[in-house]
Parts: C-alpha cells; structure tokens; sequence
C-alpha cells in the first residue's frame, strides 16, 4: 500500500511512453502525484495514460520530441500553465545505439547526442525555470552505470552517459541557491524495450547475451525492473533526500562491483 509521499505534488517525467520512464511515471501517481509524462509516440504514451489512471493515478500525456527546443519548451511551459508548478522532474528519455567504433558514424552521434545530452540540457534548463519561479524543486536524471565505466562496443553511448553525471552535479552546484536539487540515478541492466533490443542484436555474434545472463552477473540477483529504478528516483524526489543534490545513485544491483 503505498503512503502517497508524493501527494499533491506535480512530477514531470520523461520518456514516459517506455521502460523506466514508464516505471517512474506509476510509481509518482501511486505515490500521489499529478504525472505528467512526455515521449514521441503517442499510442505508448495513451498506454501509460491507461495503466496509471487503472490505479486510479492522474497523468496527462504531452506529444514531445526531445530533439525539438520548441517541443521542449512548449511542453513545460504547457505543464505549468495548467498545473501552476513543478515540483519534481525525472529525465528518464534516452536512446542507444551500439557499434564498433569504428563503424559508428556522425549520424550516429548526431541521434545518440541529439537525445541524450542536448535533449537532457533543454529539459533540465525548463525544468529549471520552472523551479526557480516556483521556489524549489527535485530532479533527477537518469544516466546509467555505462556513464562510469566503458562498454566495448557502446563508445558514443557511454560518453552520452558520462555526460549526464558531470551535467547533474555543475547544474546541481548552481541550482541550490534557488531550493532545487538535482542528482541522477546510474542504473544497470534493467528488463525494458532498450535492453531487449540490445540484447537482440548480440543474438547472432559470438558473444550473445540474453537476460538471464546478465542476472547472473549481478551480485545481488536478478535483472533490475523499471520499478525498482523508480524507487531510486523517486528517494531522490523525496523529503528524505533534502540534503542530496549532486549525488549519483548507482542502482546496479552490484553490477558494477563484478
Ligand atoms: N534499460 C537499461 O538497461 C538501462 C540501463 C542504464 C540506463 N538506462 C537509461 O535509462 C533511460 C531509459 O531507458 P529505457 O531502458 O527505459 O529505454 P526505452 O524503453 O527504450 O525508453 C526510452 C524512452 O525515451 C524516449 N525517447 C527517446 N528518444 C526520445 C526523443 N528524441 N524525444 C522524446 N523522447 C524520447 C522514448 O519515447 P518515444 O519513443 O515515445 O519518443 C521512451 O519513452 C535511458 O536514458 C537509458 O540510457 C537504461
């Protein structure tokens, strides 16, 4: 039963059609919150819409492409013009695209770039607006372990990562002033559309991986689930985390650690 910590507050959260996006987007309206939750794909967003209003939650979805300063803008913008405030943001939006190095290419970059720095920076700048004209806020960013450690074959994926950590803690450091904290959450290998996907493209290679192998690499047992990341982001959101701001969470269950 949840203790609806999150009641009354506005949570912002993208990449709300998939994955852990999804996840974070019923864990806030379980909690309570008034979602409102962006992604490109508008029948996956509806889906999110469903699941979250079958608990009985609120979410409004809003069409955004994160490519698009206009969309990026407008999409906040919408959200405070029809909810008064922000109080929490969790950037979950991302894509990945792995290659050999050498056979990555500018249009490469471009997309993984385009999603998940400069698309992450357009958010957390409206977020941060929105923030500051409301007195405070919490935002969590959600990056991953490949940000603090390089994956062969994920170069530009991981330095797209790594990016995330050093964005957190500079905006971080000049954000505190106006009550708003910002931190990330690192997670490892977690049961969503991305990693299914990846997991697919290794299927005919010499090192294929499937999902139970990945859990068998993990200290603590079994994949990691949307939900449980969710968890991360939403203590980082929380009361209790009033005096964290700049922290990365790693929520890996002990991937990193071998
Ligand atoms: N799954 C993992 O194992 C794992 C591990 C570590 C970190 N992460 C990180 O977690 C985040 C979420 O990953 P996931 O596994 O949940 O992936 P996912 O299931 O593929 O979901 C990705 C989400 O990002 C959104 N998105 C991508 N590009 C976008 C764009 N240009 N504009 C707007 N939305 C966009 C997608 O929405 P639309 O398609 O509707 O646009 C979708 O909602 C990513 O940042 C990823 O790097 C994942």
């Amino acid at each position: 039963m949840p203790f609806r910590t999150f009641e009354d507050k506005i949570a912002f959260v993208t990449g709300a059609t998939s994955g852990i996006g999804r996840g974070v987007a019923l864990a806030f309206a379980r909690e309570g919150a008034t979602v409102i939750g962006c992604g490109r794909n508008i029948t996956r967003g509806a889906e999110t819409q469903r699941l979250v209003e079958a608990e009985g939650g609120t979410f409004l979805f809003l069409p955004m492409d994160l490519g698009d300063e206009t969309q990026v803008t407008g999409g906040v913008r919408t959200a405070l013009d029809r909810y008064g405030r922000l109080d929490c943001a969790a950037n979950c939006a991302g894509v990945d695209r792995s290659a050999g190095f050498l056979d990555y290419t500018a249009a490469d970059f471009d997309c993984i770039f385009d999603a998940n720095v400069r698309g992450l920076f357009l958010c957390l700048h409206e977020e941060v607006l929105a923030m500051r004209s409301g007195g405070g806020g919490a935002i969590v960013n959600v990056g991953s372990v490949a940000g603090q450690r390089p994956f062969r074959g994920n170069s530009l994926y991981n330095a797209s990562r790594s990016a995330v950590t050093m964005l957190t803690r500079s905006v971080a450091a000049e954000c505190a002033e106006w009550g708003i904290r910002i931190n990330e959450v690192s997670p490892g290998p977690v049961l969503t559309p991305m990693l299914t996907g990846h997991l697919e493209s290794t299927a005919q290679t010499d090192a294929p991986m499937t999902a139970e192998s990945l859990a068998a690499g993990l200290p603590l047992g079994g994949i990691l689930s949307p939900q449980g990341i969710a968890d991360s982001v939403l203590f980082l959101c929380s009361l209790q985390a009033s005096k964290i701001t700049g922290a990365t969470l790693v929520a890996d269950g002990g991937f990193v650690l071998g």
